[in-house]
């Protein structure tokens, strides 16, 4: 079966000391509390990348929250895949709604930053996810259609195989509304089949597909519970020790 896995993106938060201090806890109370099986992931900025390596004892796996598309070159204050190899990063968040937003990612460009991920070894976590607006107006299934597509499909299929994709509503992400498990795990099957469109039925079900949007320990049991849901990407919550393992904690008992 795939793989269950938690994922904290802390975005832009937290200095060198704080982070630390963060991260230590959190890999206390992984350790002791949960289940090897699932697959615990920190996407932490840049600066904590190392440090991390070195404290996460082979049990937190770490991933840098964006890349740059190009294997190197004149391009000032950007991070190639290669640097975030080189300090222990197994993962790299792509294509997440806030670069789309706030930095004019456009799937063209992620498909280009996708590509060079893992042509060079880095396990890309690919973010999709429509706005309120988009969902108001029904187009929401037709949005992630489009993101798969012009983003991830042109992989061939030995590629896409080490993708793990992050369905993330952008009207649920830090506003503490969250997707209903149901339409949830409606759009997780949506984008599954999608991929056993274009793959094959064996690929999708291989395939990982983690939720985002206002997770917390309350709502995570539900949605992780649905068939096609297969963890989360967790933001806010991700900042607080307690909170994110009590998330990670969710697949102890179910196998
Ligand atoms: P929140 O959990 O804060 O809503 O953020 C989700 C997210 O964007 C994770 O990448």
């Amino acid at each position: 079966m795939r793989k269950k896995i938690v994922a904290g993106n802390w975005k832009m938060n937290n200095d060198y000391q704080e982070g630390m201090t963060l991260f230590s806890e959190v890999v206390h109370m992984v350790k002791a509390e949960v289940n090897s099986s699932t697959e615990v992931i920190v996407a932490c900025p840049y600066i904590h990348l190392h440090s991390f390596g070195q404290m996460a004892n082979g049990r937190i796996r770490l991933a840098a929250q964006n890349c740059h598309q190009a294997e190197k070159g004149a391009y000032t204050g950007e991070i190639s895949v290669k640097m975030i190899e080189s300090v222990g990063a197994d993962f790299v968040i792509i294509g997440h709604s806030e670069r789309r937003q706030y930095f004019n990612e456009t799937n063209e460009l992620l498909a280009q930053k996708v590509a060079i991920a893992i042509k060079q070894g880095l396990t890309p976590i690919f973010c999709i996810g429509e706005t309120q607006q988009e969902r108001e107006s029904n187009r929401h299934f037709e949005v992630i259609r489009e993101q798969l597509r012009e983003g991830l499909f042109h992989l061939v299929k030995a590629e896409f195989q080490q993708v793990i994709i992050a369905y993330e509503p952008v009207w649920a992400i830090g506003t503490g509304l969250t997707a209903s498990p149901g339409q949830a795990q409606e759009m997780h099957a949506f984008i599954r089949g999608e991929i056993a469109g274009v793959y094959n039925q064996e690929v999708a079900d291989a395939t990982s597909i983690l939720y985002g949007g206002s997770c917390n320990p309350k709502n995570a049991p539900e949605l992780f519970a649905q068939p096609d849901i297969d963890g989360g990407l967790i933001g806010g919550a991700s900042l607080k020790a307690r909170d994110f393992t009590d998330i990670a904690k969710v697949f102890n008992d179910r196998g």
